[in-house]
């Protein structure tokens, strides 16, 4: 990962992406299952790591915590050892998943004092869920200088919990609490994400007795301790999608290797709608675009829905299809500050609310542009490849928190990217 703060991307549009691509490790996976190793009582190593700006910071806190943790070529080993319980504000404020680490350090220090995520791009996106989760299983909070501190005493104790919403990381949390709790936890209204299940079975794989991931109710047997594995992190389903995409929107044809088909059903054939071509090949998923592209509607939701976290990326793609599509977003309550870029490249979107109606236009056009976040920054790139002159997106730190290695891929496919080195 080389980017600075102030780097941008340069495009040059109108070029048909042919080729190959390789999907990484999923940074929602990665995430979560990096910090499920403050619960373990061993050394860890995991491979098929992207190198990502959020992963390096995960692997920060680690070392902050008191767990050697080093990433070298797509592995990080994580050592055993004495561990604090403290994530600083510092570290939090650049990356919410820090939260991540409360259900594990109560599990296994019985003490937690981790920063409040601040608020973000996208939206507000509380905790509550989280602490109502691990309160259920005996923990006690006070929030202070903005602070969560954490404690229970006596140990984590099983429970059952019941989540107003599907919520990915509550559930992340509380599984990895109830991983060494005491007795058995029933957790209902679960996420149902594949980067729960990678997790639950990395988690298994050191020695908790977990079932149900994927599905709504997830039962968890509580153990004394949690042993030492090596674990290899699932493909990263949104990077493929965003190939999918890619190849959909400049016309062209991708054949994409380590792609999750599997995982991904919602949004393959949310493209099939558009005419796209998706077959599975004994080398990978081969996706080519159609003549012209079709208009479709689109709603995102939790798993096995449409990920919101394709919703950038879809749109884009409607901004260059024949007809109307309409966008609804029901997940974040802001995420549409894309919108208004795309729109500065010719495109013609209308919001109202959660929802945003796109009518397609015969071309897009290069212009300077701002990423808001890390999938609306993966959208603008998408538009960029597929309009008519140049464009420079800035503020490409957001996409390197999820995107290894972004522009290398995209260019070894045929398309005209490079980063502006800028001072920071
Ligand atoms: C995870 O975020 C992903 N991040 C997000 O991906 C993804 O968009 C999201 O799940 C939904 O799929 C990681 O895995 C690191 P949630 P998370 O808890 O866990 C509300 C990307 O682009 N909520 O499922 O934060 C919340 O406000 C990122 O890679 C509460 O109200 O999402 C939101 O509206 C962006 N209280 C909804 O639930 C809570 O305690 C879903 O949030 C928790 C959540």
């Amino acid at each position: 990962m080389s980017g600075g703060l102030m780097d941008s991307f340069l495009v040059e549009g109108g070029t048909p992406l042919r080729g190959t691509v390789e999907v990484s490790g999923s940074k929602n996976a990665a995430l979560p299952i990096l910090m499920a190793s403050i619960a373990v009582d061993g050394d860890v190593s995991y491979s098929n790591v992207p190198d990502l700006r959020d992963i390096r910071t995960t692997a920060k806190l680690l070392n902050i915590l008191g767990r050697k943790a080093e990433m070298k070529e797509g592995q990080v080993s994580v050592e055993n050892g004495e561990m604090g319980i403290e994530a600083p504000y510092d570290l939090v404020k650049t990356m919410r998943a820090s939260v991540l680490c409360l259900g594990p350090l109560l599990a296994r220090k019985r003490e937690a004092k981790v920063s409040l995520p601040g608020g973000c791009a996208i939206g507000a996106r509380p905790v509550d869920q989280h602490l109502l989760a691990l309160e259920k299983m005996g923990a006690e909070f006070d929030l202070q200088n903005g602070y969560i501190y954490g404690r229970c005493p006596n140990g984590l104790k099983g429970a059952h919990i019941s989540f107003a919403m599907p919520t990915v990381g509550g559930t992340e949390n509380a599984l990895m609490a109830a991983a060494l709790a005491d007795g058995e936890t029933i957790m209902e209204n679960v996420a149902r994400e594949p980067e729960i299940v990678d997790l639950a079975n990395f988690l298994n794989r050191c020695g908790a007795r977990i079932e149900g991931q994927g599905s709504s109710t997830i039962r968890v047997r509580g153990v004394d301790r949690l042993y030492g594995c090596t674990y290899s992190i699932m493909p990263d389903r949104i990077e493929a999608g965003t190939f999918l995409v890619a190849a959909g929107i400049t016309g062209g044809e991708l054949l994409i290797k380590n792609c999750p088909a599997g995982d991904m059903v919602a949004v393959i054939e949310k493209l099939r709608e558009t005419g796209m071509s998706i077959e599975e090949t004994a080398d990978g998923i081969l996706a080519a675009a159609p003549s012209q592209l079709k208009a479709a509607d689109v709603s995102t939701n939790p798993h096995p829905g449409f990920p919101t976290d394709m919703q950038a990326q879809f749109m884009a793609l409607l901004c260059r299809a024949q007809g109307s599509g309409m966008v609804q977003e029901n997940i974040f309550e802001n995420r549409f500050m894309h919108v208004q870029e795309l729109v500065r490249m010719g495109a013609d979107i209308h919001v109202k609310g959660a929802s945003a109606m796109v009518r397609g236009v015969q071309r897009l056009e290069g212009a300077p542009v701002m990423a808001s976040d890390l999938r609306a920054g993966a959208a603008l790139v998408l538009a960029g490849i597929a309009a008519e002159g140049e464009t420079k997106i800035q503020r490409i730190y957001h996409i390197d928190r999820g995107y290894e290695r972004f522009e290398d891929k995209l260019s070894a496919v045929g398309a005209h990217i490079s980063r502006i080195h800028e001072q920071d």
